[in-house]
């Protein structure tokens, strides 16, 4: 089977083919991070505006690569949700034209589901499939849009069992480097400073939310009242005029300390999300905060004063995945992995002419 993909959920505009058990064929992202960092963030009219102009040579760049043409194509998947309106539609109406052009079935595909399946992709279709997640398995999705721990009991399956309750922990990552000073998107920006940076530096305090739910808007005003206190400015001094009075050093161990902090609150939450679940016999991580290192590092060893350090332990039973770095941001080889699991579970394509987007909808 071979899955044309294309997904537009935000600024990346991608298609990829993916051939059986999620064997990548080909992979095309074209970002447009350069445009929104002069802005310091995406402006969704500007968005969907490039993603028109990108989305054809796009998909020829990925049926070129994949050594494809149409007719080779079995069937195609969009991402319909969530995700940006405009975005989403120039993804959606392309699929659809295409599928109703080239009598193809049509599949729709949420971001997150998409996000969670990334962890499926390889190269090699003769790969050992013991590499691949067990189910039942506890996902960690953590994007610019998403903070969210899903259990899964077997394939297209989802429980949401804790959520962000504010921002998103890839917002926050955002958020803050703005206040640092440093370029858009946030995420990578702090991870490279913070190489430079002692992370024991500044103490940020751990949110009190009951359960498994999350919140970072507590951590992004501590970040903001500490630089204020270090920089010895009032706290009415607004947070775009921070940035200058910062030394070089002074910034880094910010980044260090804030990017620690936020990696040990995702951990913790996780763990207990394991402890309440200890049939779990994997765990996996997805979206565009997955790149992090440090997050890597930490979770196969545990996070401070970690509750059950036996879960992370690289020889415990928990297996743990990470997508591969070029699979943790946006892309559309994770809709054509997710796309063949619902496939092969027998899900129904869409109809073309119906098919809505969905921008706000969460996982099913
Ligand atoms: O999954 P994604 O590409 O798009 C959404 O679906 O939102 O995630 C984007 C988010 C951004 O907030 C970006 O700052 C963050 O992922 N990000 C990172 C890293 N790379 C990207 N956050 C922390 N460390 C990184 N290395
Ligand atoms: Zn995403």
């Amino acid at each position: 089977m071979n899955i044309l993909a294309i997904e537009t959920s935000c600024d990346e505009t991608a298609a990829a083919v993916i051939g059986d058990e999620a064997k990548i064929l080909s992979n095309v992202v074209v970002s447009q991070i350069d445009i929104f960092a002069a802005y310091g963030g995406v402006i969704p009219e500007v968005a969907a505006r490039s993603h028109l102009e990108a989305i054809l040579p796009v998909i020829h760049q990925a049926l070129d690569d994949a050594g494809l043409a149409k007719d080779d194509i079995d069937c195609i998947a969009v991402t319909y949700a969530p995700g940006l309106l405009g975005s989403l539609l120039i993804g959606t109406l392309t699929a659809r034209t295409l599928a109703i052009l080239w009598h193809k079935p049509l599949y729709a595909v949420h971001h997150l589901k998409s996000h969670i399946y990334s962890n499926w992709l390889h190269d090699d279709i003769n790969q050992d499939h013991t590499t691949l997640p067990n189910f039942p398995l506890m996902a960690l999705v953590i994007s610019g849009g998403h903070t969210q721990i899903i259990y899964m009991p077997e394939h297209n399956k989802f429980e949401i069992i804790g959520t962000t309750r504010d921002d998103a922990v890839g917002e926050c990552f955002d958020k803050i480097a703005k206040i640092l000073g440093l370029p858009y998107p946030g995420g990578p920006s702090i991870a490279k400073v913070a190489e430079h940076g002692n992370s024991n530096k500044y103490k940020f305090p751990h949110p009190k939310v009951d359960g498994l739910d999350f919140s970072f808007s507590g951590l992004k005003t501590a970040v903001l009242r500490a630089v204020q206190a270090d920089c010895n400015l009032p706290i009415t001094t607004p947070s775009y005029e921070l940035a200058k009075h910062l030394a070089g050093q002074q910034r880094a161990d910010f980044a260090a300390s804030f990017q620690a902090t936020a990696c040990d609150i995702l951990l913790e939450k996780l763990q207990i999300a394991l402890e309440g679940h200890p049939e779990a016999r994997a765990t996996v991580f997805a979206g565009g905060v997955s790149a992090n290192q440090v997050l890597r590092q930490k979770a196969l060893v545990g996070p401070k004063n970690s509750l059950r350090s036996d879960f992370w332990h690289p020889h415990a039973d928990l297996q743990v995945f990470f997508p591969e770095p070029r699979f943790s941001g946006d892309n559309a080889a994770m809709v054509g992995a997710a796309a063949y699991y619902e496939i092969i579970a027998g899900s129904q394509a869409v109809d073309p002419y119906k098919l809505n987007i969905l921008p706000h909808t969460p996982i099913k």
